[in-house]
């Protein structure tokens, strides 16, 4: 498998709607593991073709993984989707904000309003048709890659102009919100003893 080099804005072929996949061959299946490789490589949840300058109608998907009650990560619990030519065909009226990074937009995140759940119908890497239902943040990885596959990027629907930082700026925003919830807490604490009789 080969790593492919991906694409960052300003690049044409993020903004171009890619064309349907029509041929289901050898290339594609060559071109698919390749994608899944950078994907893994790039540490990224989601890579649509687009990204690799190849403007056609496929992403791949890698879910996060699932966490037991004690919140570690169960192995083996990440699933892995291809998707051809997909389409959104029913998208919950409940929305949730969310923070997305994107491979293409190196260095940033931003907060973006999608649809808690969706139901995708797409093809799978041999062209078999599929209906996949989704929510929380798988959904939002599928909106996320979809969106791609139209030009369309996160940084299109930020929920307010300034819901855009710097890895380093959204770093320091979580940290600064984590001692404010400590702190909080410890007030709390101290409080509490002199609320006993
Ligand atoms: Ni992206």
């Amino acid at each position: 498998m080969t790593e492919l080099k991906i694409v960052t804005l300003p690049d044409e072929v993020l903004r171009t709607k890619a064309r349907p996949v029509t041929k289901f061959d050898d290339d594609l299946q060559t071109l698919i593991d390749d994608m899944i490789a950078t994907m893994r490589a790039a540490s990224g949840v989601g890579l649509a073709a687009p990204q690799i300058g190849r403007s056609i109608q496929l992403a791949v998907i890698e879910t996060l993984p699932k966490s037991d009650e004690a919140g570690n990560d169960i192995p083996g619990s990440r699933e892995l989707f291809v998707i051809a030519n997909p389409r959104i065909v029913w998208e919950s009226r409940e929305v949730v904000d969310g923070v997305e990074g994107c491979l293409s937009i190196p260095g940033y995140v931003g907060e973006v309003e999608r649809a808690y759940a969706v139901r995708v119908r797409a093809q799978d890497r041999r062209g078999n048709p599929i209906k996949l239902r989704l929510k929380g943040w798988t959904a939002r990885i599928f909106q996320h890659e979809i969106d791609h596959l139209n030009g369309v990027l996160y940084i299109d629907k930020l929920t307010d102009r300034e819901n855009f930082w710097t890895d380093e700026e959204y770093y320091e925003m979580r940290q600064a919100e984590a001692e404010a919830e400590d702190t909080e807490e410890d007030v709390e604490e101290t409080a509490a003893p002199e609320n006993r009789d």
